[in-house]
């Protein structure tokens, strides 16, 4: 059996297509193999998000000319996000590679390897291609947890973002699709899913008929097996109380949100083209936190964009000591070709980049103490994911709001289930906690609900 070799960066959408090309692949009986040495096809799934992310391919793609080199037979392609983007560039710098190809010409895999393999002449396919369903790794071991795409591309026009130039327009997979899939996943063990899409709860506008994400959060939620739901990435454009309503009645659905502000100064938001403003963002957060008290929020956060002045910066500061976020992702401005703040004037220099994101870090990472030290003394609910990294005789999971908690698991194997733990010890990226007896986790399920 040929054997392929997957390298992927980026976000939780490559995992997922990572895992689709695996799974089309198998069909054509590629095995999947751990090494890159040994492969028939070696496949990088790229990131085109900020420059940094470009780097890195380039670099492993220089790695990996060596091992053309051993073996000319080796088919090396490059997809994703840096495929649509940089197709000039990669022929330029990496002129090796045999294929390169967008996530939305994934279906056709199968056909452009093989024909990549026969003809012996670079391939390129950028165009667009019917969506592809979840097609799982043929060499499936029981998984608790998987990434499920139900939304592909964007069409919004956010000023400093390439991702509806590298993933096209927005197309919404068929709600029997993706319960199918779901429910397919579920059988094999899995107890948790994360629904993606770039703007996820703008899904299935574009369908016929439309619907959208609360309805069908209701029915991922009556699939039997299933534990957990998440979904992300929301905008906050999109976000309906109708949403919000799903968050807060349905128990499957978690009580986490990662809600994207970017920045919190409104004139900079204008200029992102965002789409809000800061008071509209913080009547969201009042309201979701009226609803379902006890959420969890999450946010990205660009610092320096074009014009960005320290008022502006501290107008972002301020939001995240009010919303008191649990974690924050804070990004570097990166002038992404194509995009119009690339060519906005007043671009903001290196070092204060690199100042107001380590000033911004300090906050969040003080804000983010605080929630974990307010959750000392509280029976959560924590599915065990296996031993922990450190000490393997530990056992390690998460909570409904996403964080990692470490606890003696008393000699009993518990992978895969849902168990109740006291928190007893804030670390700063994980919790400690001891085994609860069922007693407390009835009470606090009651508690969570109420
Ligand atoms: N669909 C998501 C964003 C996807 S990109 C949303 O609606 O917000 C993930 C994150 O990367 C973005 O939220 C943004 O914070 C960051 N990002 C995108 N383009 C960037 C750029 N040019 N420079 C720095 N960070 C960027
Ligand atoms: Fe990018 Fe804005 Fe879409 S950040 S992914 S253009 S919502």
């Amino acid at each position: 059996m040929p054997k392929l070799h997957v390298i992927t960066y980026g976000c939780q959408m490559n995992e997922y297509d990572s895992e689709r090309v695996a799974g089309l692949l198998g069909r054509a009986r590629y095995e999947l193999t751990e090494s890159p040495e040994g492969a028939d096809v070696i496949l990088l799934n790229t990131c085109s998000i900020r420059e940094r992310a470009e780097e890195k391919v380039f670099s492993q793609l220089g790695s990996l000319r060596r091992l053309k080199r051993a073996n000319p037979d080796l088919v090396i392609g490059v997809m994703g996000c840096m495929a649509q983007l940089q197709q000039g560039r990669i022929q330029a710098r990496a002129p090796f590679v045999d294929l390169v190809f967008g996530s939305p010409a994934i279906a056709r895999v199968g056909d452009l390897v093989a024909r990549a393999r026969a003809e012996r002449r670079p391939l390129l396919d950028t165009g667009e291609g019917p969506l592809v369903g979840i097609a799982p790794r043929p060499d499936e071991r029981r998984r608790l947890k998987a990434f499920v795409t139900v939304m592909e591309g964007c069409e919004k026009h956010c000023t400093f973002c390439v991702v509806p130039t590298t993933r096209g327009r927005e197309r919404s997979h068929a709600p029997g699709a993706v319960l199918a899939g779901i429910a397919e996943l579920a059988g094999r063990g899995c107890r948790e899913v994360t629904l993606l899409g770039q703007t996820v709860n703008a899904y299935g506008r574009d369908l016929t008929p439309p619907t959208d994400l609360a309805a069908l959060l209701e029915r991922v939620n009556e699939i039997d097996g299933l534990e957990r739901v998440r979904f992300t990435t929301s905008n906050p454009y999109n976000l309906t109380s109708r949403l919000i309503g799903a968050i807060r009645e349905l128990p499957k659905v978690v009580e986490y949100l990662h809600l994207p502000l970017q920045s919190g100064s409104d004139r900079i938001l204008a200029r992102m083209n965002r789409g809000y403003t800061r008071a509209r963002y913080l009547d969201l957060i009042a309201q979701l936190r009226e609803a379902v008290p006890e959420i969890a929020l999450s946010t990205d956060l660009i610092v320096g964009f074009p014009g960005e002045t320290e008022e502006d910066f501290e107008a972002t500061v301020s939001v995240v000591e009010r919303v008191g976020y649990d974690n924050v992702f804070a990004f570097r401005y990166s002038r992404r070709p194509g995009t119009p703040a690339a060519a906005m004037p007043e671009q903001v220099p290196d070092e204060i980049k690199a100042g107001r994101n380590r000033r911004l870090l300090e906050v969040a990472g003080r804000v983010a103490a605080a929630k974990s030290r307010d959750l000392v003394g509280r029976v959560l609910a924590v599915l065990v994911e296996g031993a922990s990294r450190k000490s393997p005789l530990e056992a390690t999971g998460r909570t409904r709001c996403n964080r990692v908690v470490n606890f003696d698991p008393e000699g009993q194997d518990l992978f895969g289930e849902v168990v109740p733990v006291l928190i007893t010890q804030a670390l700063p990226h994980s919790l400690r906690g001891a085994l609860a007896g069922r007693e407390a986790a009835l009470q606090a399920a009651a508690a969570q609900r109420a």
